[in-house]
């Protein structure tokens, strides 16, 4: 069972984010005494990670924990067998004693492409919509993020993020939350809010781009990435059926579309930071994800669409200012 008694108390300390105390304990409760499939078999394994303090962490370059006089072979394959029951690792890559956890995602691509643009993250509070496992958080701790809280109603990438929290040494500036943004009070509370591959799953889009500004202070930073399509401030696809074999998915507008929406809806300072089509070498199936990913949801004879038919996922990145 995860305890979130930790960042209970940690809020209870901070003035900004005390009030979340008036929702958030039964809430995490009613999480908890609901049904969720394989999370007994998790915890098991979640347990048995061993708690340690690493001899040295690299958040900055990579997320790469190793101590000093490196596991016994034994001991590394006991571990490694551990994080395989976390399978299917999405979001990374990590590197721990000398394992690396090679993810469908090179989520430290986007990073990359993001980070020039941000405005720097030291001392600052960040919340993480739909952070998956926690991957980006880690390397937010690297820039020196004050406090980092993520939020995601997936239970795996909950547990995926404890286990490398255990490995960590129970760091304590990192919480993953299982809630979706829906879930939250309006908290003007974070310096930094970001919002990546969480936009085309939101049947309501603009009042998805509302919820975020809502948990920003006056002049925070919304960091938003999201799926786009090609074409002028009109341009707008919402898939019929299915995009990349994706469910759930609503609407892909074009970058310029999203930045009127952003701007429609009362943020200042929109920028069109970074567009890229996604590769697979950014996106594939790999030891630690064996299920398809990219090169099969792909037209097998025309890569710029995708097997439905869509323009290839293309994705932007667009950096936004609350007003003061
Ligand atoms: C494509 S992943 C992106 C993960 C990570 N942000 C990244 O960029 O690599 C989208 C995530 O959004 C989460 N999600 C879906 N609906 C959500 C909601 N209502 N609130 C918060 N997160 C949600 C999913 O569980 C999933 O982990």
């Amino acid at each position: 069972m995860i305890n979130f008694a930790n960042f209970y108390t940690l809020i209870s300390q901070d003035t900004i984010l005390q009030p979340w105390l008036n929702t958030l304990p039964q809430q995490l409760t009613d999480w908890q005494n609901a049904e969720h499939g394989d999370i007994e078999r998790w915890t098991k394994a979640l347990k048995k990670i061993p708690e340690g303090c690493a001899d040295n962490i690299d958040l900055k370059t990579s997320v790469t924990l190793s101590n000093n006089t490196p596991l016994a072979d034994g001991q590394r394959k006991k571990l490694e067998n551990l994080l395989q029951a976390f399978h299917p690792w999405r979001k990374g890559p990590f590197t721990v004693h000398d394992i690396h956890i090679d993810t469908e995602w090179r989520s430290d691509w986007k990073w990359d492409r993001l980070l020039p643009h941000i405005t720097p993250l030291k001392n600052r509070s960040v919340l993480d919509v739909g952070c998956g496992n926690g991957y980006h958080m880690w390397r937010m701790l690297g820039e020196e993020a004050r406090l980092c809280v993520g939020i995601d109603p997936s239970h795996l990438f909950l547990i995926q993020f404890e286990a490398i929290r255990k490995l960590m040494g129970n760091d304590q500036r990192a919480h993953l939350l299982p809630l979706g943004i829906e879930q939250l009070p309006e908290l003007n509370a974070f310096d930094t809010v970001f919002s990546m591959g969480v936009l085309y799953h939101r049947r309501s889009p603009l009042d998805h781009l509302i919820q975020l500004k809502n948990q920003l202070v006056a002049g925070g930073e919304l960091v938003l990435e999201t799926l786009v399509i090609d074409g002028d401030e009109n341009a707008v696809l919402m898939p019929v059926d299915r995009y990349a074999q994706m469910r759930n998915v609503y609407f892909f507008p074009s970058a310029r579309a999203l930045k009127v929406w952003l701007e429609s809806v009362g943020f200042v300072d929109v920028k069109i930071v970074d567009e890229c089509v996604t590769t697979t070498g950014e996106q594939r199936s790999t030891e630690w994800m064996k299920h398809n990913s990219l090169p099969e949801y792909l037209d097998p004879n025309d890569s710029t669409k995708t097997i439905e038919g869509h323009p290839a996922p293309k994705r932007a990145i667009l950096i936004a200012k609350k007003p003061d």
